[in-house]
C-alpha cells in the first residue's frame, strides 16, 4: 500500500485527476480487508468526485482543514444533549432513507454557551463522530480590512464547503450574523454580510454540517437564527456534568498506579467557571500526583475553592 504513494502525491502535484483515480481506486482494493475506516474515508472521498463536481481548492487563508481527532467521547455532555447529537449523526448516516420521504437530515446547528463549555470541541467531535472533514473559518482571514470584501470571502467559504461532504464550523458567529439594524452607525457593511450568510445558509447543501458557536445568542440576527435546524446550550455546567467530567479527568486509566477517586467529589462540589477550568484543575492534581505523590492536591484544591480578593 505505501508504494502506492509517490503515484499519489505525484497526481496531487500536477493535479492528474485521471491518475488521482487509479491510484485511490487501488489503494481502495489494498485497505479494504486491512484498514476498515480509512476505505470507508476513501469511499466517499471517491464517490465526492464521482459525482462529476470538480474537486475545488480550498480557499487561502481563510479556514483550517483537517480530518478531526477529538471524538464524541472525549466531550461530557447532558444526557438530553448526547441524545440529539446521536440523532443529528444518525440522520446524516440514513439520509437515503430520509430522502425516499422527501426529508434531508437536519444539518446547521447553533451552538449557545457561556465560554469554556464545549461548543468547539463538540463541532470537531461531530466530524469525528460523521468522519468528515472538518473546516474551521479562520477570523483573521474573514473579517478583511477591506470594505466589502467579508460578503465575498464568506461566500468563497461557503462555496468550498458546499462542493463536498463536510463540518463547516464558524465560532463567533454573532461577530458576522449581526443583528441588522441594531447599530446607527453601521455603513452597511454588518447589514451585507448578513444578507451575504442568509444567501449562503439558504443554498446549502445537507451533505455540507453547518456548525456555529456564540456565547451572545441575543446578538444574532433573527432571521439567521431561524434558518438553523437545531440550537444547543451547553451553558454553565451541571453538579452532575461536573462530577462527569472530574471522574473522566481523575480516572485511573490516567493515573496508573494510584487512585485519585476520593478527590472526584471535592473538586465536582466547586463551582468554577466552566469545564475548561475544571479540566485545568484535573490536570494539576494529576501532575501534582505524578511530581509529588499528591502531596499537594488538598492545598491545590483549597485554593481553587477560596474566593479572590479584592486587590
Ligand atoms: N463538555 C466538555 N467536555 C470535556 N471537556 C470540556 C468540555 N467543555 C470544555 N472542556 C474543556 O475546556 C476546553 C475548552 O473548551 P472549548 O474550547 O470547546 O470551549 P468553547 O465553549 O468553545 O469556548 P469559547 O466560547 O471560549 O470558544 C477543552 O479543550 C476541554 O479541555
Ligand atoms: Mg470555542
Amino acid at each position: 500500500m505505501i508504494k502506492l504513494l509517490p503515484a499519489l502525491i505525484q497526481a496531487a502535484i500536477y493535479r492528474n485527476q485521471r491518475e488521482m483515480t487509479s491510484v485511490s481506486t487501488q489503494l481502495l482494493a489494498a485497505t479494504e480487508d486491512t484498514h476498515p475506516r480509512v476505505h470507508e474515508q476513501l469511499k466517499r472521498l471517491l464517490r465526492t468526485q464521482n459525482t462529476g463536481v470538480p474537486l475545488k481548492e480550498p480557499p487561502q487563508n481563510l479556514a483550517n482543514i483537517g480530518m478531526p481527532t477529538i471524538s464524541l467521547a472525549d466531550v461530557v455532555l447532558e444526557d438530553h444533549l448526547a441524545a440529539e447529537v446521536q440523532e443529528l449523526v444518525l440522520e446524516q448516516q440514513r439520509r437515503a432513507e430520509l430522502q425516499a420521504f422527501s426529508l434531508e437530515p437536519r444539518h446547521k446547528v447553533l451552538l449557545e454557551g457561556a465560554e469554556g463549555n464545549g461548543k468547539t470541541m463538540l463541532a470537531e467531535a461531530l466530524a469525528h463522530a460523521l468522519d468528515l472533514l472538518f473546516i474551521q473559518v479562520k477570523f483573521s482571514g474573514l473579517l478583511s480590512s477591506y470594505m466589502g470584501e467579508t460578503g465575498k470571502k464568506l461566500d468563497e467559504i461557503f462555496e468550498y464547503a458546499a462542493s463536498q461532504p463536510c463540518v463547516l464550523f464558524i465560532d463567533e458567529f454573532d461577530t458576522i450574523a449581526t443583528q441588522r439594524g441594531s447599530n446607527a452607525n453601521d455603513v452597511g457593511e454588518a447589514q451585507r454580510v448578513t444578507n451575504q450568510l442568509l444567501i449562503s445558509l439558504n443554498k446549502l447543501p445537507s451533505h455540507t454540517v453547518f456548525i456555529a458557536a456564540t456565547n451572545k445568542l441575543g446578538a444574532i440576527d433573527k432571521a439567521a437564527r431561524r434558518r438553523f435546524d437545531s440550537e444547543m446550550s451547553l451553558g454553565k455546567p451541571t453538579q452532575a456534568l461536573r462530577e462527569k467530567l472530574a471522574s473522566k479527568e481523575l480516572s485511573p486509566t490516567l493515573t496508573p498506579g494510584s487512585d485519585l477517586s476520593k478527590w472526584v467529589a471535592p473538586v465536582a462540589a466547586l463551582e468554577l467557571g466552566n469545564l475548561d477550568a475544571l479540566v485545568k484543575l484535573c490536570r494539576r492534581i494529576r501532575r501534582d500526583q505524578a511530581l509529588y505523590q499528591g502531596a499537594g492536591i488538598q492545598s491545590i484544591i483549597s485554593r481553587a475553592q477560596a474566593p479572590l480578593l479584592p486587590a
